[in-house]
């Protein structure tokens, strides 16, 4: 839910705020680094952090050796890896037809697994390090800005990249059960930095990095927890799911960029199984609330099968049926929370389609919340509030888009209260 669009929008006025924000807290806190010397009572006096980013949230590289193409201008076979998000360059006409059909997946009914369409090799670069969630565009263009201005404030307060603030990219168009190793990985590289500072991890994660997070808390005994995980900085969570991704499956969403074509689109937005596992939950919207609305029926949260038949896209409703369990429940995290979400901004939450339904643009009704997740899904996380014994505490954030509120200076604060309880 990056909506890589909208990193575009961040005002020269926030950036002027956010620099004033280093500059200041830099001169405050420079207290001088403890230095760790092997010895195991020497505790950091910052806490390491991992930060979890959200779907289209990390950069993804692709090699190709394909039989073959649908466009002549598409490459066959490449060399080596390349950045397939994000690349502008490759979202302009006639190429996106190559892009789309490099990025898509294939769902296979049998196994209830996705791939990659055949002679396309995709990877995550950089686990551990930060660069792939600051900038999504490696060139570095403003425009595919996401952790970076976090990143960026905590090397001001005496942090260092990629060793005790790390990333934990993975590849986003699958939900948690195909990404086990990406776990197996996240935790070992937790202990790593608990032992190496001597002291728990805080993670911080945006959007559905937070649905990924909670997954893996869940599997981890609380024993596990109590001892490696400090605090849990949730921000824009979808606890509940989210109403766009409907609108996604339906007709596609090209984030207002009129250059590219909805329909054309939307083949490669159904086919990431983690669009499909964030379609709104029962749990947290009400059984007979019209989701969305065609000339002759009504679909709501109990009508996803035939949503699904309705829309020529079967294999949708199986890779809901594998990922619906994963995190549905919302079973207490069982560590400390801090549960950041914006609100304010108008967010989609039903749509209304014509007689082309479903190859046209729908009417779109919005609700509260940060533009992307509607306010009663973020809220979710007050269930957590006396269900467990950790705290849970709530953070409003007026005002805040879905991805600009990580480069506000409010969420900036937060985070540092977080860091260096005062
Ligand atoms: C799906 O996976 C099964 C088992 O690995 C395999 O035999 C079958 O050919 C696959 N189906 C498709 C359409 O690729
Ligand atoms: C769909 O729901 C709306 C109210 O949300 C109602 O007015 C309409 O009659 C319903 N249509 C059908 C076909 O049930
Ligand atoms: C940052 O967030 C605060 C709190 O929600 C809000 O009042 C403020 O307008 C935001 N600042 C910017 C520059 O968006």
């Amino acid at each position: 839910m990056a909506g890589w669009h909208r990193l575009t929008a961040f005002s020269s006025l926030g950036l002027l705020l956010l620099l004033l924000l280093l500059l200041l807290s830099a001169r405050s806190s420079a207290k001088p680094l403890e230095k760790c010397t092997g010895d195991k009572s020497c505790q950091s006096p910052r806490p390491p952090v991992v930060l979890i980013p959200g779907d289209l949230g990390n950069q993804l590289e692709a090699k190709l050796d394909k039989p073959s193409v649908v466009h002549y201008i598409c490459y066959k076979k490449t060399d080596t890896f390349f950045t397939l998000w994000l690349n502008l360059e490759l979202l302009v006409p006639v190429a996106i037809d190559c892009w789309i059909d490099n990025i898509r997946l294939i769902y296979n009914r049998t196994t209830h697994t996705t791939s990659s369409p055949p002679g396309v090799e995709v990877r995550v670069p950089g686990f551990g390090q930060t660069y792939p969630l600051e900038f999504l565009d490696p060139s570095k263009r403003s425009v595919g800005m996401y952790f970076f201005s976090i990143v960026q404030a905590m090397e001001e307060w005496g942090y260092t990249r990629d060793d005790d603030v790390r990333g934990a990219p993975y590849d986003w168009r699958k939900a948690p059960n195909e990404n086990k190793p990406y776990f197996l990985a996240l935790q070992k590289m937790i202990e790593e930095m608990a032992q190496k500072a001597g002291g728990p991890v805080v993670l911080i994660a945006h959007s559905m990095g937070n649905m990924y997070t909670l997954y893996f808390l869940n599997q981890q005994p609380q024993a596990w927890k109590d001892k490696y995980i400090k605090a849990f900085v949730s921000l824009g969570a979808p606890w509940g799911g989210v109403a766009k991704t409907l609108r996604v499956i339906i007709s596609g969403d090209n984030n207002r960029i009129p250059v590219i074509s909805p329909l054309k689109i939307r083949s490669q937005q159904r086919s990431a199984v983690s669009t499909n596992w964030l379609l709104p939950y029962p749990s947290t919207w009400p059984q007979d609330q019209v989701l969305v609305q065609t000339s002759h029926t009504n679909y709501t949260v109990q009508d996803y099968q035939r949503l699904y038949k309705d829309v020529d896209f079967e294999d949708g409703w199986l890779m809901r049926q594998d990922t619906e369990p994963l995190v549905a429940e919302l079973t207490p995290p069982g560590v400390a929370m801090h549960c950041l979400y914006g609100t304010g901004v108008p967010t989609p939450l039903s749509f209304q389609y014509g007689d082309k339904f479903p190859d046209v643009e729908p009417t779109v009704t919005d609700g509260d919340g940060d533009g992307t997740v509607n306010l009663q899904s973020s809220l979710q996380c007050k269930r957590w509030l006396g269900g467990q014994k950790e705290p849970v505490t709530l953070k409003e954030l007026p005002g805040n888009e879905h991805v600009d509120m990580l480069t506000n200076f409010t969420t900036v604060a937060y985070i540092k209260t977080v860091l260096f309880p005062p």
